[in-house]
């Protein structure tokens, strides 16, 4: 996600320090962020030299001393809370006081994360949607401990994104996922239950109720693995079934079959223009 992140903080004007652990990841993220643009130059929604102001806006490196002289840092790395505080705990010494931070978690505690600085009133949550360029929303997730000047900052720089800002909670799953994620596990519960296929539970919910993605290819988009982890820290939190992860979901997990970024979930990417959807 945060290759789309840096390309919407792009795309409205601001200079994006984006930083990856290594250079391999790094050229992945620019690369993503190139053939996009590329697309929005083909379809004329931008200028060949927009697309050249937009990348030049963007420094990419693996140096974590180049965050420094940030305003805000969205931090997007992966869903695990020492790796978040670590990284937190150095941004925290080399920020300036006023350097406002901000999460992209999906389940984790924005509080919690926040602890391993001194900067709690000046830590929110920003939570954005994949494809990050495409979707309208960001969810920007208040703490009790949040001062309301930069809750409102954050707000209104949701909304220079050209998003729509919801405010949320520091609630586990703030408002998209507290809705979602049981949809999700609900429909996985249906094919094992045998009500119906992978596919006639994916066209029942586009067909019938207009949503873009049936929901087992929206958990194969998402990734699986995501998906499980989310709804174990749900369940952690609120002890309902409705968060708890289906036999069949952890059995993918454990398989390696993660969705389309593993070739493999609830349907077969071998041609990815033409998902095959799996027998089990
Ligand atoms: N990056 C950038 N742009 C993309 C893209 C990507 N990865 N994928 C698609 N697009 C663009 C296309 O270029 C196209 O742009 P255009 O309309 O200007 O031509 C537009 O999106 C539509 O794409 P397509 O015509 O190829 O395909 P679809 O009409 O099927 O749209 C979709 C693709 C936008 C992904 C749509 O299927 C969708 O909205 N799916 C649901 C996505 C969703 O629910 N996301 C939320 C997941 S939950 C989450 O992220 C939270 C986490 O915490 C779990």
């Amino acid at each position: 996600m945060g290759s789309g992140i840096a390309q919407a903080c792009a795309m409205v004007g601001f200079t994006t320090v984006v930083r990856e652990v290594n250079q391999d990841l790094l050229d992945k993220g620019l690369k993503e962020i190139e053939k996009n643009l590329g697309r929005l130059v083909e379809k004329g929604t931008i200028t060949e030299a927009a697309k050249g102001e937009i990348r030049g806006r963007l420094k990419g490196t693996t140096g974590i001393e180049h965050l420094k002289d940030c305003d805000l840092i969205i931090e997007a790395i992966i869903e695990n809370l020492p790796a978040k505080h670590e990284l937190f705990r150095v941004l925290d010494e080399i920020c300036a006081k006023q350097t406002i931070f901000a999460s992209n978690t999906s389940s984790l505690t924005i509080t919690e994360i926040a602890t391993a600085t001194k900067r709690p009133q000046r830590f929110v949550g920003l939570h954005f949607f994949n494809p990050v360029p495409v979707m309208k929303l960001v969810e920007v997730v208040k703490t009790i401990a949040t001062d309301p000047a930069v809750y409102e900052e954050m707000v209104a720089f949701g909304a220079k994104l050209g998003k729509t800002p919801v405010r949320a909670s520091d609630s586990t799953g703030f408002i998209v996922n507290r809705l979602l994620v049981p949809y999700l596990l609900d429909a996985i519960r249906a094919l094992e239950e045998g009500v119906g296929s992978i596919e006639d539970i994916d066209n029942s919910m586009k067909l019938g109720c207009g949503h873009p993605m049936g929901p087992l290819t929206l958990l194969d988009f998402v990734g699986l693995d995501t998906t499980y982890y989310i709804a174990n820290i749900m369940f952690d939190e609120f002890r309902e079934r409705r968060f708890a992860p289906p036999p069949l979901l952890k059995r993918m997990v454990l398989a390696g079959w993660n969705g389309r970024k593993a070739g493999r979930g609830f349907y077969d990417y071998s041609d990815p223009q033409k998902p095959k959807a799996m027998k089990f």
